[in-house]
């Protein structure tokens, strides 16, 4: 019997690596996004272990109608990866607050939208993981990156809650927290700093410069699969952990950011960053 688990944001990127790796692994993938198209992409994969599910983590009749999909299997969910997500670049001064409640649709409340779907199922059966993913910026943020930033930030503290509430149920949750990884993801993050670039005022030659740091990190940094690693130990660890890192490389910083006072991290990232 194969344990279920629902990915969300698998039509690229993290999301579907672990849609592949995890079938491969054994797992019942239920792989859920908004592109129905690049989904079908996955079917007859690792042993057609893998279900498309088009699913919206902002829209409410979405959410249900893929819960209905996945209960009509007779699938009791072992696993829930909370993985959609979106970036939403800029200063915090020039980001129009509908931009803001997009960042926060998606990666907040479309995670507690998830979340809520899930449990009840999992606290029947009295088994099930929840894992949530999260970023080094939901512990270090860089100017300019402060939406999308917060809404990780955000993240750290829902999963803490989340975890001592369920424990008492049988249930886990962990946070992933990749740094840079190699996905789509920075192209679209690229053009919005590009945007406000563009729109000049008073951050645009911050902006600029922020920019070109910001072109490095993802073309060079690794691929998809060190996240992976960490979401298959959150789900499978007989005890696993509060938090993972991946790559790990990036422990050192999240150790910094802890330890050194604010103003001395502030230099160090204007440093790093090469803002004037
Ligand atoms: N790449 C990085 O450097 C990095 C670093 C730290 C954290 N992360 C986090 O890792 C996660 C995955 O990012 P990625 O790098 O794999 O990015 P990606 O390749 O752009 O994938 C994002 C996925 O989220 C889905 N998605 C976006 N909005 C959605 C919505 N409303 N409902 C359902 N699915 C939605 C997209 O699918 P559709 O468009 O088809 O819906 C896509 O499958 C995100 O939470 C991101 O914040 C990434």
């Amino acid at each position: 019997m194969h344990q279920s688990i629902l990915i969300t944001g698998a039509s690229s990127g993290i999301g579907e690596a672990c849609a592949v790796h995890l079938a491969h692994k054994g797992f019942r993938v239920y792989a859920a996004a908004r592109r129905a198209e690049k989904l079908r992409e996955l079917e007859g994969l690792a042993g057609g272990r893998i279900t498309p599910v088009a699913l919206d983590v902002t829209d409410d009749a979405a959410i249900e109608k893929a819960m209905a999909r996945i209960a009509e299997d007779g699938a009791t969910l072992f696993g829930l990866v909370n993985n959609a997500g979106v970036s939403v670049m800029g200063p915090v001064e020039d980001t129009p607050i509908d931009e803001w409640r997009r960042q926060y649709e998606t990666n907040v409340f479309g995670v507690v939208r998830m979340t809520q779907a899930v449990l009840p199922q999992m606290r029947e059966a009295g088994r099930g993981r929840i894992v949530n993913i999260g970023s080094v910026a939901g512990r270090i943020a860089t100017p300019f990156h402060g939406v999308y930033a917060s809404s990780k930030h955000a993240l750290e503290g829902l999963t803490d809650s989340l975890r001592r509430e369920v424990e008492p149920f049988g249930l886990k949750a962990s946070l992933v927290r990749p740094g840079f990884i190699n996905t789509p993801f920075g192209n679209q993050e690229q053009e919005q700093l590009q945007a406000h670039v563009d729109a000049g005022g008073p951050y645009a030659d911050a902006v600029r410069a922020y920019k070109l740091w910001h072109a490095k990190g993802h073309p060079t940094a690794p691929g998809p699969n060190v996240v992976v690693d960490a979401v298959h130990a959150a789900l499978t660890a007989e005890r696993p952990h509060s938090r993972y890192t991946a790559p790990a490389s990036n422990i050192g910083s999240l150790l910094l950011r802890n330890l050194l006072p604010s103003a001395v991290m502030d230099r160090f990232l204007k440093r790093i960053t090469e803002l004037k």
